[in-house]
């Protein structure tokens, strides 16, 4: 016996939070009747709808994309704008991303139907390394870039400790190019902690989730995760202990 919501995404119909929310608004029904209840326990053999839909028992799958600036973090889009959905016509799985990354940012996003993993991987508590690559307008001084690493105040609290490196910076055009680790995940963090010291980001690329990088991939391609990645990725989740 699982909880509901639990149930509804392992099936990868969405996230925890947000199949609460379907639960909540009366959409899901448990062998015929509607559940509002939060805490019902289902099991294998109770018949789930929702929408209407009929769920099916569905395989869990991991991949890894690249995805291109101008794509949305989303699996829908009312503004019919390209989503990470899109790149992936081939997979019969409805796939849903881990976190998001802005429209404008390209990089490593985790795409998967495994509700629970995706909630502990994008959980803070869990601390997940993140590392992106800016390029910002204007060169930060060392103690510039040690504001970033002891954290900022932002509107919605300080941020936690990150690594800063400056990769490189040509003041002819005044621009510097930083790498950054975080393992939070507030909205366009990494913009707002560089907007926070007078450097706004021109350009942000996420290389790394944890040990996972794009090796090996240009801006659009994707490749499954191995069994492996995916049991290393649950540990950490789990444990808190594998670095990045
Ligand atoms: N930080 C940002 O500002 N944007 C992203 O897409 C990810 C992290």
């Amino acid at each position: 016996m699982e909880r509901l919501q639990k149930m509804l995404a392992h099936a990868g119909v969405a996230s925890r939070r947000k199949s609460e929310q379907l639960i909540l608004e009366g959409k899901v029904k448990v062998n015929g009747k509607v559940v509002t209840e939060l805490g019902t326990k289902v099991s294998s053999t109770d018949t789930v709808e929702v929408d209407g839909v009929k769920l099916e028992k569905e395989q869990k799958v991991y991949h890894l994309l690249y995805k291109p600036r101008g794509v949305i973090s989303a699996v829908t889009d009312d503004k019919g704008r390209e989503t990470v959905a899109d790149l992936f016509p081939h997979i019969q799985e409805r796939l849903f991303p881990v976190g998001r990354l802005d429209y404008d940012t390209s990089g490593l996003l985790i795409m998967t139907n495994d509700g629970d993993l995706s909630y502990t991987l994008t959980h803070p508590k869990f601390k997940i390394d993140k590392t992106y690559v800016a390029r910002v307008k204007g060169i930060p001084g060392k103690e510039q870039l040690r504001i970033l690493e002891r954290g900022v105040d932002l509107e919605d609290g300080k941020t936690a400790p990150a690594r800063v490196k400056l990769l490189s910076a040509d003041a002819k055009q005044g621009k510097a190019i930083i790498e950054i680790t975080i393992h939070e995940g507030k909205n366009r963090q990494v913009r707002r902690m560089f907007d926070a010291i007078g450097f706004p980001v021109q350009k942000l690329k996420r290389e790394r989730f944890a040990f996972l990088t794009l090796n090996g991939l240009n801006a659009g391609d994707s490749r499954e995760l191995s069994s492996h990645e995916v049991k290393l990725l649950r540990v950490m989740a789990e444990t808190g202990k594998i670095g990045s």
